[in-house]
């Protein structure tokens, strides 16, 4: 499993993730991955958090630490299905990885790593951009499945 994240002016690191995402690991991972991306993109406070509600994300550690790290994080559905455009991008990845097809783990991670850091600028501001669209839909199917 890994984990990565991206805003307007590109893709974060991206962090391996050995075994389950227990609430140490995420902590972990916020610590060694988001915080190093947020500074190499020079994010200062106007920016927003997002990520679904999978039982990690939602730990009172982790609440806790964003709280502590006062990081603003977007509210998020109980049932997000297609609100996640990192999503997307995972679907993109896992295509071009298919197309390379890795024999062993190096390989994966060397594939994903190589795709991750050639993913186009454009497709990230797409993205981006069809949050207010995303947004609306998920509030139309009340919380349910959309086109995206
Ligand atoms: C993975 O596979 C490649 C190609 O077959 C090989 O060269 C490489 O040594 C393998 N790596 C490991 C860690 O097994």
């Amino acid at each position: 499993m890994v984990w990565g994240c991206f805003c307007w002016s590109g893709v974060g690191l991206l962090w391996k993730v050995s075994g389950n995402l227990k609430i140490n690991s995420y902590i972990d991972i916020l610590e060694n991955a988001l915080i190093p991306s947020v500074d190499l993109h020079s994010l200062h406070s106007d920016w927003t958090f997002q990520q679904d509600n999978a039982p990690c994300h939602r730990s009172k550690g982790s609440k806790q630490w964003f709280g502590e790290q006062k990081i603003e994080i977007m509210n998020w559905p109980a049932q997000s299905p297609n609100l996640n455009p990192i999503e997307n991008l995972w679907d993109h990845i896992s295509l071009r990885i298919q197309e390379k097809s890795p024999s062993n783990h190096s390989e994966l991670w060397n594939a994903i790593l190589s795709t991750w850091d050639s993913i186009d600028i454009n497709k990230l501001h797409t993205l981006i951009e069809s949050m207010p669209q995303r947004c609306k839909a998920v509030i139309q199917a009340r919380g349910g499945t959309t086109k995206y």
